[in-house]
């Protein structure tokens, strides 16, 4: 199975503390991993780090073996990378069509005079981006929100919104934070079967943090634990759910 995503001992540190180090792992082709850990434990800051917010202090990061030291965050986008956020980030008062096809990572052939005379070639070519777009919001049986305000959309949808954003840039690697945060149960189910179906249907490998215990165990094949910013057990659900150090770090806690 090929890798798409290695990090090797990543560590990123801020005013003397070091929030995430000593940080590895691997995600494999079409493989949805989970990253867990008690609140504060460095899971966003892993996501920031992958996507070029932060920095590393000191480690590596391959995406299909290519190195992405000191590239920005369009251009990790431009290899391969999307995410979507713990706190949702849409554009709220544009229709959720306009949403779809502004996170589209293919430029537009027409010149700035063609779209202001509205000329032949601008019509196609947004004609294209529709359609494309379209077929985004069907495969999440949205299409009939299509002319909505994202800022209309319940919760659930809009959290599904943000990632057929993220789907919509064409990644090989897909960050989810947080996905099922303030969803109710028929929600969260529903969101699991919908990971299941991108990784099956866009052949992409999934990293996603999440508290819900449920959704991670259910649907990730692999897990890393984080506590302190370093890695304290990785393995399969299985394995994890009867790790000791995990059990005291993480699953035995309630969380704040
Ligand atoms: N830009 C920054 N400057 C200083 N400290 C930071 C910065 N970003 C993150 N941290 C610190 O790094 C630590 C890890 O934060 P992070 O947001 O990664 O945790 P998390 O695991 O995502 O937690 P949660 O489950 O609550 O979302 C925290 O102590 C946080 O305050
Ligand atoms: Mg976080």
């Amino acid at each position: 199975m090929s890798n798409v995503l290695k990090c090797e001992h990543l560590r990123v540190v801020f005013g003397g503390l070091a929030a995430v180090s000593d940080f590895n792992i691997e995600v494999n082709e079409n493989e949805i991993v989970g990253l867990i850990g008690p609140n504060g434990a460095g899971k966003t800051t892993v996501f920031n780090l992958l996507t070029g917010v932060y920095s590393p202090t000191s480690g590596l990061i391959t995406l299909c073996d290519k190195d992405l030291k000191g590239m920005s965050t369009i251009e990790r986008s431009h290899e391969g990378i999307a995410r979507t956020f713990q706190n949702i980030r849409l554009f709220k008062d544009m229709s959720v069509l306009d949403n779809v096809m502004n996170s589209f990572n293919f430029k537009m052939n027409y010149t700035i005079f063609e779209a202001l005379l509205r000329l032949p070639r601008y019509w196609k070519e947004e004609k294209i981006a529709r359609e494309k777009a379209m077929d985004y919001l069907h495969v999440f049986n949205m299409e009939n929100l299509a002319n909505e305000d994202a800022g209309n959309l319940p919760y659930g949808s809009q959290r599904r919104l943000e990632i057929i954003r993220a789907l919509a840039t064409n990644p090989k690697l897909l960050l989810l934070d947080e996905p099922a945060a303030g969803m109710n149960p028929a929600e969260t189910e529903n969101l699991m079967e919908t990971i299941v179906k991108i990784r099956d249907s866009f052949h992409v490998s999934v990293l996603l943090i999440e508290h819900d215990m449920n959704l991670v165990m259910g649907i990730c094949e692999k897990i890393t634990v984080l506590n302190f910013g370093e890695v304290i057990a990785q393995g399969t659900p299985k394995e994890i759910q009867k790790n000791p150090v995990v059990i005291e770090a993480y699953l035995g806690k309630k969380r704040s």
